[in-house]
């Protein structure tokens, strides 16, 4: 039976679009819902891919996350984008099947405030290096979970914040289809190594 995953999501959707993308090649798991806390541009795109989508009508409301992810018998919730908490209930009957994607290394920049150009911003400030993307478990706390996987990229001299974003960006498209496969075959997300990416 395939692995069912729902994507819940608040903006842009590149990161459901490359899972989607993945999965069309290499269909061990199956994107069958979107949820959104807010009109996100994502959700057109999930209804051109034909992916039933549901805007939240209270993201802090657990009993509408659950009535969803059961009518759709979800395996696996992923966050890609979203920028609300999930509903403690939620983490709590969901345990351990709650994967987030994070555009930096965790558990550096991450943590309430710490989205989009904020992370790459405060990471450039700290004159480091090296920046990349995480993939972790979700809890009730932001961006704390444990680390399933993280791959890297050089920071590079001359950066912005909309550079280094564009070059992390590039990484989490691959990170995450790869975590979500790792998940399918083995049933849950896993710790999974990221040798090279592709
Ligand atoms: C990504 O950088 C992700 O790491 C972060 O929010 C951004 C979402 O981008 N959590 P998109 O909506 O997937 O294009």
């Amino acid at each position: 039976m395939t692995y069912r995953v729902a994507v819940a999501v608040s903006g842009r959707g590149s990161n459901l679009l490359a899972l989607v993308d993945a999965l069309a090649t290499d269909p061990v798991a199956e994107v069958v819902l979107v949820l959104s806390d807010r009109a996100a541009s994502a959700i057109p795109l999930a209804e051109s891919r034909g992916i039933p989508t549901h805007q939240l009508r209270d993201h802090r409301d657990g009993g509408e996350w659950r009535d969803q992810l059961d009518s759709y018998g979800i395996d696996l919730l992923v966050l890609a984008g979203y920028l609300k908490l999930v509903p403690p209930e939620v983490v709590k009957a969901m345990s351990g099947r709650i994967i987030n994607i994070h555009p930096a290394l965790l558990p550096g920049y991450g943590g309430p405030g710490m989205y989009g150009h904020r992370v790459h911003q405060a990471v450039l400030a700290a004159g480091e290096r090296t920046s990349g993307a995480s993939v972790h478990l979700v809890d009730e706390v932001y961006d704390r979970g444990e680390i399933l996987a993280q791959s890297a990229v050089p920071v590079i001299s001359g950066d912005t914040p909309a550079t280094l974003a564009a070059r992390v960006l590039e990484t989490e498209h691959k990170l995450l289809p790869l975590v979500v496969k790792a998940a399918a075959k083995a049933g849950r997300p896993v710790a999974t190594m990221v040798d090279k990416l592709d």
